[in-house]
Formats: C-alpha cells, structure tokens, sequence
C-alpha cells in the first residue's frame, strides 16, 4: 500500500468535477487531485445532448422567477424553491464562465445565444453547442484547462474504492485502485469531493454510460452519510431502441422540442409529447405493454432537412449507423433509465453530514430537482454547486490531515492482504441484478414486485460476498450497484404514493403533503415532511 496526502481530492472527471477542480485551482494556491476511473472525458456529462439553461438577461422573454416555477412543477411537491431560485440566479454567470472557458454554444444568423426548448419548459431557455453535442464540447473545454494546469495533478484509470472515515464522523482521505498496475493508495486529505455521477447502469435499459454504477453515492452511503430520495429515477422516454456497449443512445428531448412528435407503432398521436418525463415515459410504457410491442416511434418526417442536418448531426448518424434515415423515417425509441434525482444528502454548497466530505453534481441531492428533474436543469445544477463549493473549500483552506484513528486503520488494513478464495462471476450476477432492477423497481412498481427484487437482490449479495477487498474494477463496481440497488428498492417500498420518478401501482395517487425520504445506514429510514 502506497501512501499519500493532498489538500483537495475530487473523486470524478464529469462537468462537476472538472468545474470544481478549476475554480479551486482559480481560488486557492493548495495542491488537488483529480482521479477518474475511466479516461478523463468519459462521464455522463459527456453524451448530454439537449444543452444547459440558460435564464440570461438577453431572454427578454424569460425570468427567474418563472424558471424556478417550471423547476418546482416538474419537482412535483419536492424541489426546494429556495434552492431553485439560488441555482436559477446562478445561471447567466455559469454560462459566461462555460463561455470563458471556452465552450463555444450555437448561435443565431444574428450571431445571438440561440435557445431551444424542452419539455416542461415554459420558455425557451436551453443552450446548446455543437447542435447535439453540448456535453461534448463542455468536457473537451473543461479537460483541456484541468489538464494543463499544474495546480491539479490527475490520476487516471484509477478507482476511488473506499473513503476514510474516523469514528467522530470525520472524512480523513479515500484509498484507490490503480486499475493498470493493481496497486492500492491511501490519500490522506482533509476535503473530499464526490464528484462520481449517477447510477443508470443499476437497471439493464439506460442511456449511461457503463462508468454510472453510482460508486460514490454507495461509497459515501456506506461510510455513514445520509442519502435522500433514493427511489425517484428519471426514465428518458426516448432512447433509441438498440443498446450498445451496456447503454442506450439518447434521442434528446430538443428533438421534440423543435417539433417530432411522439406516434405508436400504428402511426396514432396518445401522448402529449412535451409533457413532463415522467408522464411521457408512462404514457409510452403503457402504450407498449397495451399493444405488446418493444418501442414506439418518434417521428421526425415534420422538421425541414436542413435544421434537422445542422441541430441534430450526431443523432442523424447514430440513427442511419442502425439503417435509419431520420429525415424520412420515424425513429424506434423506448425509455430508459437517465437520471438519478436522489443521491447523498446535500447543501447547496456541497457539505455532507460527514466532515471534511463533499458530493457535487449528480451524485449529491441538493433538493432542487425534487421528484423530477426538469431537463437540462443537472449541467446547471453541477456547475452552480461546484462554483459555491470551490468557494467555501478556499475560504478553508485545504490542509492534509494525517491523524488516522483504530477505525480508519482497520479499515486501510483490509485492502492489504488478499483474501480471496473464490471468483464470483459478476458478468451473470450484474446481468441478473440490471434486469431485476428494471421489471420489478422500474418504470412501474409495486410492493410485491418490490419485494420480489429484494429477495433477488439479498442473493446476489450472499453470492457475491465480497465486502471489502475485490479483485478489480468490476467487483468494485458489482459491490457498488448492490448498494444501489438497496437504496433504490428500499426507499421504493417505504413510498406509499405516486410521485414524479416513482410511479407505484399499488399507490397510484399522490399524497398532498410532499416528503423526503432519507437513508443512513446508522438510522433506519425517515420520511420527513
Ligand atoms: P458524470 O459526468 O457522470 O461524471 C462522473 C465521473 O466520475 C466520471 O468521470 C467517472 O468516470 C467518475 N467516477 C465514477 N466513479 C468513480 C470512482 N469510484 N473512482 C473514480 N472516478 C469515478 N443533463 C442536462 O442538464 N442537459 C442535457 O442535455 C443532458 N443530456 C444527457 C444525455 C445523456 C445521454 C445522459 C446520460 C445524461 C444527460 N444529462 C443531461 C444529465 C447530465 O449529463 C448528468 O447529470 C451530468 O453530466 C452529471 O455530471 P457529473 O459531473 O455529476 O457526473
Ligand atoms: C435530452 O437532451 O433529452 C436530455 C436532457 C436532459 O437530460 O436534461
């Protein structure tokens, strides 16, 4: 075991990790560490398509004020206005720095921020850059600065697989896996950032990538932070319906935005095309099972050619790589999983219930997204928090923090012997657990089929029994979607009610007074009105 100490160790390389580590580095003189798992530019935030709100002062026509109405009606009943209203006045000032950094978003012929529309929007305010390829160009901007500033040393290809944390609740530092020479580290620091994304990769139809398999929320979970609202998952309605390399390409919202519109199978409009996600996917899940057919289509035959060619140029070729012509074929899409509205409790400037821990971004649950997120609300959300907490890591200065207690030394002492007498084969468990997620705690949920998963899942985590040291990333990542999945089935059973992302059928209404739910795995669960 190798060992280490830094001021500042940012576990993650998407749009909040990245942002976080470059205000740091603009804020404070300190040394940070940025480690990923995969390459630098591989995340969620990579393949976001539809863009990022923007509620600029050039939108004559837009406000805060009616975007944070839009962000709570979406929410249904569990955004936090003040959060909202703190994220929303934080928009034009993200933009000009995405703008500054080097993120170039598209343009009229009058050379003005061109903005589209999403559903639910009651305005057009979404920026987007590259016609499609928002996440794209963010992270090729953001990576390129991280990467040639030497305040910030990257470790690459490597796993955060543990965090440090001491028997007063304090985090001490984290230990990763070098995924290329199999070496552990321990890093002592006295901030850690979770900057690790979401989780879409729990159920076997997501538009994830396979880096989603929510290690941090699990990490941070098991480490004794609190995560909230853990049931609430936002299916995309339109995913193309050919998967590839464990995920789904996404047909971006924007798409219906400027004009496509939703047909079943027999070409019939049943659905309101721009209503909020979670009632689109219904309407599509339903359409399906009614009529027993794997997707339905998304007809794009309306919008002209030439905006079709210059807005949407990376999901013409990924439609005509599976022999669809766009511009004169409906596309086959079905939902998937995209998004995690829960995740490890949160302010909105990053703080935990665990000292010296941070979470940003998808991982974290800041409240603003509620029950569901409003699209194009997360690349928002990511930059708005990162920005408030590089701001308060600097006013502390990052400072290592080297006094291990007997608790993190047991701990450290785990990952240094090998105790490995048996090889789980995690392909056919991680195939077995994704598919359970999606029949029995997906789109539509009940207690019986919830309790089903659990006994599933309870099998699985016997099987698998790896709890401390594993043998490489996947175990690693196995370990975590179990956690995961828990949470998820958990939180699922304790909602009696219909709300947002969590539609159950045995509790089809939805409760008037709205409650977060919590978990800790020192408390049991808590739903707090
Ligand atoms: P990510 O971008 O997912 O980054 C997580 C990082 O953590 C990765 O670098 C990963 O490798 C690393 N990591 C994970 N675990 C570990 C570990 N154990 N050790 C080390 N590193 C680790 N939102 C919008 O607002 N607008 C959109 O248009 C939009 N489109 C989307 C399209 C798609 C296809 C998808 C999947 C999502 C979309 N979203 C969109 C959602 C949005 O992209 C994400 O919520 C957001 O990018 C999350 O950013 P993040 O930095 O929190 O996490
Ligand atoms: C999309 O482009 O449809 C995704 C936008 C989002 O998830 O916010």
């Amino acid at each position: 075991m190798k060992f280490a100490q830094k001021s500042y160790i940012i576990i993650g390389s998407g749009i909040a990790g990245l942002y976080t580590a470059i205000k740091l580095s603009e804020k404070s003189d300190s040394d940070i560490l940025l480690i990923t798992k995969s390459d630098l530019r591989e995340s969620n935030s990579r393949y976001a398509q539809g863009g990022i709100v923007g509620v600029l002062p050039d939108n004559t026509d837009d406000s805060v004020a009616l975007h944070v109405e839009d962000t709570l009606k979406a929410g249904a009943g569990l955004s936090d206005r003040e959060v909202a209203a703190f994220i929303s006045k934080r928009s034009a000032e993200a933009i000009s720095d995405l703008i500054k950094y080097g993120v170039e978003f598209d343009k009229t012929p009058g050379q003005k921020l061109e903005f589209t529309l999403e559903g639910a929007h009651s305005k057009r305010r979404i920026l987007h850059s590259g016609g499609d390829a928002t996440g794209r160009n963010i992270e090729r901007a953001l990576s390129a600065l991280v990467e040639s500033n030497p305040k910030i040393k990257i470790y690459k290809k490597t796993q955060a697989v543990d965090l440090l944390v001491d028997a007063r609740k304090t985090c001490k530092g984290v230990i990763v896996l070098d995924e290329q020479t199999g070496e552990y580290e321990t890093i002592y620091s006295s901030a850690v950032i979770i900057a690790t994304g979401g989780a879409g990769q729990v159920y076997s139809n997501t538009t994830n990538p396979i880096i989603a398999t929510g290690d941090g929320i699990a990490l941070a979970y098991r480490a004794g932070a609190t995560v909230q609202n853990m049931e609430f998952i936002q299916f995309h309605p339109t995913a193309l319906n050919f998967e590839e390399n464990g995920s789904r390409f996404l047909i971006s919202e924007s798409v219906r935005g400027e004009g496509a519109r939703l047909k079943n199978i027999d070409g019939e409009f049943f659905t309101d095309s721009l209503a909020p996600r979670d009632m689109v996917t219904r309407a599509i899940f339903f359409e399906m099972k009614e009529k027993g057919h794997d997707h339905v289509l998304l007809d794009t035959t309306s919008i002209p050619e030439a905006h079709l060619r210059e807005r949407f140029p990376n999901i013409l070729n990924a439609c005509l790589e599976h022999g669809i012509d766009i511009i004169n074929r409906p596309i086959p899409v079905s939902p998937a999983a995209h998004y995690i509205m829960g995740g490890i409790k949160t302010s909105v400037r990053g703080e935990t219930d665990i000292k010296g821990l941070f979470a940003v971004g998808e991982a974290g649950c800041t409240s603003f997204h509620g029950a569901n997120r409003l699209a194009s609300n997360s690349l928002l959300e990511c930059v708005a928090v990162a920005n408030e907490l590089a701001e308060l890591l600097s006013e502390q200065e990052g400072s290592a923090a080297i006094d291990a207690d007997c608790k993190i030394n047991c701990l450290i002492s785990r990952y240094e012997k090998n105790h490995y007498d048996y090889f789980p084969d995690v392909n056919s468990f991680k195939r077995e657990l994704r598919e359970t997620m999606w029949e029995k705690a997906g789109i539509v949920r009940d207690e019986q089929g919830l309790k089903k998963a659990l006994i599933t899942l309870n099998r699985l985590k016997l099987e698998f029994n790896q709890a401390y040291k594993c043998r490489n990333l996947e175990e690693y990542e196995f370990r975590n979607l179990l956690t995961i999945a828990d949470l998820i089935i958990r939180s699922s059973l304790s909602r009696k009610e219909s709300r947002g992302g969590h539609f159950r059928e045995d509790y089809p209404e939805t409760e008037e007074e709205g409650c977060n739910s919590y978990l800790s795995c020192d408390k049991i669960i808590e739903n707090i009105c």
